[in-house]
């Protein structure tokens, strides 16, 4: 049996439910979130009166910061465990709402939407991630700017850490990266309580080329690309974050 066959078609509703995605990912919090928001900040020039949408937050970590400071933000995600959590942390002008990314989510509605910590790319079917693009599209004002922070999938070809062991919160991650017919497969092997548990992530490498495609079809004009939180340029070859600024036009 190929490994394929074996990942639930729905891996990510699994993984991502899982208090044991938080434990692994728990460096990657509001600091993180901080440093990015900041420098993309500075970039956009965000402002109180626009409308911004982190389309799959997870917990609310990008989401709180940002109504921190000052800015209206709404939050949706498919997972209900991570918006009620959210919910019961939400800053003044954060608003969260379970939602899956492939149905409609608005109408000329919002000036920014975040698509962060490569939230994107999971389906098996390429239709899946066309109608996320086209409900993107069609949640945008005229004028209005989608962020897509992915990894790059070249860095990632080349630089592939195959087996690697991660120790965190008492519990030892075993984990086992492989590519397979395009897409990245993790596979993360642990025990609890005298308990074995497995998940798996898989996720489509993606080449800037096809992003561009699919905008440019739904009316997403790419403006820059940047390479990491910094906001670096992006380089194809030394870049480990895709960071694509799209306007809709
Ligand atoms: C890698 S996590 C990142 C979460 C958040 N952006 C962050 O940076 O902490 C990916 C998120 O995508 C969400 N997700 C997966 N499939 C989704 C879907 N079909 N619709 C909406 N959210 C989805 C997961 O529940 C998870 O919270």
């Amino acid at each position: 049996m190929s490994i394929q066959q074996k990942i639930s078609p729905a891996w990510y509703e699994e993984w991502f439910e899982s208090e044991y995605y938080h434990i692994l990912y728990n460096a990657r919090g509001r600091r993180d979130a901080k440093l990015f928001l900041d420098n993309l900040n500075s970039y956009l020039k965000l402002y109180s009166k626009q409308q911004i949408l982190d389309l799959a937050c997870g917990r609310g970590r990008h989401v709180n910061y940002l109504a921190s400071i000052g800015l209206s933000v709404t939050g949706i995600d498919l997972s209900a465990p991570s918006i009620i959590y959210a919910k019961k942390n939400a800053t003044n002008n954060a608003s969260f709402y379970i939602h899956d990314m492939r149905e409609p989510f608005g109408d000329n509605s919002y000036q920014i939407i975040l698509n962060l910590f490569t939230s994107f790319g999971y389906f098996e079917d390429i239709k899946d991630n066309i109608k996320v693009i086209t409900n993107i599209s069609n949640a945008l004002t005229l004028h209005g700017k989608f962020i897509l922070d992915y990894f790059n999938p070249n860095y990632l070809k080349q630089h592939l850490v195959k087996q690697e062991i991660k120790k965190t919160n008492d519990i030892t991650f075993h984990i086992k990266k492989n590519i397979q017919d395009n897409f990245v497969y993790k596979f993360i092997k642990f025990k609890d309580k005298g308990k074995d548990f497995m998940f798996t992530e898989r996720v489509m490498l993606i080449e800037l080329e096809q992003i561009k495609c699919w905008f440019s079809d739904m009316n997403l004009q790419l403006v820059e690309v940047f390479g990491n939180y910094h906001l670096d340029p992006y380089c194809s070859n030394t870049s480990q974050r895709m960071i694509v600024i799209a306007e809709k036009c």
